[in-house]
């Protein structure tokens, strides 16, 4: 069981280190940048020392808004009102303090849906391919009610960096785009009358923000202009990404709730649970309730002092993934009654949880005992018009797909996706291996590495009560080859395996094992490699070999279990051609089973965990010539609908299911009619 005392304590000691570190380096940033005559295009740069009032703090608290018999919750989704800052001038909205009345009083503004990103609303290239600030704002009315409530307001997720004002007082400000972050705001409100909020949102990503960019000065039409550019295969995509809420707490509550489940050898789910309250007092006591999918009382345990204890469940019934289980995702529900000396019951909080083990070793990942084998896929968050926006029919339909498709998992390539997501994976049994926002790594440096880590601290603070989640990744495609890379990720993984050892850690890793300097600090060796595309372009001929030499080099080299995360080749939709050629329907397919022939070769060489094609669907990246409207890697087009490769796919991923974990009850629609004769799989061969 994981020691869940040195949790805290440590990451305060890391914040302060990063705080001053980066008030540093934010100064020297600053003089640099002024001395050069360069307009900082990162409103930090020409802002950053003024505000640090409103610095990043250590996670805390965060509990996913949630209603009960002592908490209300609103939503701040919604039309906002919306303007961009002129790209030359960023700071400007900060110098005439716009925050400080309506932004219409201040400049133009158009409506701007939230959550979503702003990118693709408007059309127009110049907010599409916007570099720097942009306002966002909206009025609201806080009810009588709420006058005897502490209240909270809480934002899903903005990219990159966000400046929240409430009635033109500064109270929030964060970074790193793709995690949650929350502030109280009792004390700013007006209760029974309107109130506004308004958000600079800024996405300039520089060298040492996770992940990277750099901004570089070019001559246009109008002059010189910023230009954002970055490495990454995806879209930067920016704005109020995820949904905005209001909600309120009592005056003492619930802080934190930190699971820590197991399986005792006969059986019983052991459901070790920690409870901070906002008041750290001693005297405070509280009741613990789990209740089973039926709403059963299942335990009932009363706690007092440091609010930790054990919570047993006879006869539990484990948290499986997909098809590895005829009940696959089983959830209970945790009840949190806490009581202060003064009063009872003074805040309630329920959420649901898993029992699952996790074990790895030199060749194998078990849950629950049982050797996992991933059939999944690398995704992105992204889709026509919204972007990186949450959209619930989006999600809902990702994850019927996934069901239809057979798989049992993903990962968040490449950064953190959103908690309703998190949420679906936990009830779907959809395993999730999840990733911080470090796309490839480059330019090692201290102050990178700062936020590096506190992207993971970020993530797994919010992610680490979550059955699906059971493996972090820390990179997607590192320059480990590079000098400090060692150093840099020695750190990195030690940092990551400190807040939470009771998953194995991987990174997605592109170069060569003979230059890379990563992988032994891993449990768990993650791969991409497009064998065919990338690498001898259009050669089918050229991956199955490949594939199992490069997978076996692994694990030769470092005694771990290895799995293959990014694999596929680019398709357009209906383009065919026979024999394959590339971007053709065929040519997807033929590449994929060539990589079906290497899995199962390694499956039986003992140390082979698991396949992830890149991508489940097609989605928007920068220009360039190499993308044709986007990466369209994708099983699945970027409106969802099937490519041949996915009809394959599904087939491979019911048969491993019927094969590897004894799921028997295949879909009837899995394969079609052709002949009396016709050999085909069928549930009674199987
Ligand atoms: C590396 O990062 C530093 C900031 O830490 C930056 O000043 C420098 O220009 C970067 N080097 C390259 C080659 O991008
Ligand atoms: C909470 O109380 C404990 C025990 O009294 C103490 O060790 C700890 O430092 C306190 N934490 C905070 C954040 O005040
Ligand atoms: C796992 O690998 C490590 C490093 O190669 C080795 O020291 C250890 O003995 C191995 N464990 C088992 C059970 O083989």
């Amino acid at each position: 069981m994981p020691d869940l005392r040195n949790l805290f304590p440590r990451n305060e000691r890391y914040f302060q280190t990063s705080v001053w570190y980066c008030w540093l380096c934010q100064f020297i940033r600053s003089l640099t940048f002024f001395l050069m005559g360069f307009i900082g295009y990162m409103v930090n740069v020409v802002f950053g020392i003024m505000l640090v009032s409103g610095e990043d703090k250590i996670t805390e608290g965060l509990l996913y808004p949630r209603e009960s018999e002592t908490r209300e919750v609103r939503s701040l989704d919604g039309v906002w009102s919306f303007a961009k800052s002129d790209t030359k001038q960023p700071s400007e909205g900060l110098r005439e303090k716009w925050f400080l009345k309506d932004l219409a009083d201040s400049t133009n503004v158009i409506h701007m849906p939230v959550p979503s990103s702003y990118n693709d609303i408007v059309e127009d290239a110049a907010v599409r391919d916007h570099v720097g600030t942009v306002w966002y704002e909206r009025k609201f009315f806080v009810p009588k009610s709420w006058q005897t409530q502490r209240v909270w307001l809480r934002f899903g997720s903005v990219h990159y960096e966000a400046y929240v004002w409430i009635n033109g007082n500064l109270v929030a400000r964060h970074s790193i785009g793709h995690l949650p972050f929350e502030t109280e705001i009792t004390s700013h409100i007006n209760y029974a009358k309107e109130n506004r909020v308004t958000v600079l949102c800024d996405n300039v990503l520089l060298q040492t923000t996770i992940p990277q960019g750099k901004i570089v000065e070019q001559d246009s039409d109008n002059g010189r202009i910023p230009i954002q550019q970055y490495t990454f295969d995806f879209f930067n995509y920016a704005g109020i990404h995820r949904s905005v809420h209001l909600y309120t707490t009592p005056n003492t509550f619930i802080k934190e709730i930190i699971l820590d489940t197991d399986v005792d050898s006969e059986g019983n789910g052991i459901v070790g649970f920690r409870i901070i309250a906002n008041n750290n007092d001693t005297t405070n006591y509280a009741k613990v309730m789990i209740y089973d999918r039926e709403r059963n009382i299942v335990d009932t345990q009363a706690v007092d002092g440091s609010l930790t204890g054990t919570a047993t469940i006879r006869n539990v019934k484990k948290w499986w993934p997909y098809l590895m289980s005829s009940d696959p995702a089983y959830l209970y529900t945790i009840e949190v009654k806490l009581s202060t000396r003064a009063e009872e019951n003074v805040d309630v909080y329920r959420m649901k949880f898993g029992v699952r083990t996790l074990k790895w070793t030199n060749t194998s990942f078990l849950i629950n005992d049982k050797p996992i084998y991933f059939r999944g896929f690398g995704r992105h968050e992204d889709s026509d018009i919204r972007g990186k926006g949450l959209d619930f029919a989006l999600l809902t339909k990702d994850f019927n797909l996934l069901r239809w498709i057979g798989a049992n998992a993903y990962r968040t390539s490449h950064y953190p996706y959103s908690e309703e997501s998190m949420q679906f994976a936990d009830e779907h049994g959809i395993m999730i291996v999840d990733e911080c926002p470090s796309v490839d790594t480059d330019n090692y440096s201290n102050e990178l590495l700062l936020n590096h880590k506190f992207s993971l601290e970020q993530l797994i603070h919010r992610d680490r009560n979550h059955p699906s989640v059971v493996m972090w990744s820390i990179a997607n495609e590192p320059r480990t080859q590079k000098t400090n890379a060692d150093q840099y990720f020695a750190e990195v993984a030690r940092y990551t395996k400190l807040l939470d050892p009771s998953r194995p850690i991987t990174a997605a890793i592109a170069v060569h094992m003979n230059s890379d300097e990563l992988a032994k600090y891993l449990d768990i060796i993650s791969f991409n490699r497009y064998n065919a595309w990338y690498t001898n372009t259009g050669r089918l001929d050229m991956v199955t070999n490949n594939v199992v030499n490069e997978a076996t080099g692994w694990h030769e080299k470092h005694n771990k279990p290895v799995l293959m995360s990014e694999y596929g080749a680019d398709t357009v939709e209906g383009l065919h051609m026979l024999p394959a050629y590339v971007w053709s329907e065929e040519f997807q397919s033929q590449q994929f089973s060539k990589h079906f022939e290497a899995f199962d070769r390694l499956r039986s060489s003992g140390f082979f965990i698991g396949e992830f094609v890149w991508n489940f669907a097609d989605f928007k990246t920068a220009q360039t010539y190499t993308r044709v409207g986007g990466n369209k890697k994708g099983v699945f087009t970027r409106n969802r609908q099937p490519k041949a490769s996915a009809h394959l796919l599904r087939k491979r991923y019911f048969e491993l299911a019927s094969e590897l974990d004894n799921y028997h009850t295949l879909p009837t629609n899995l394969y079609e009619y052709t002949s009396q004769n016709q050999k085909q799989l069928d549930r009674n061969e199987l």
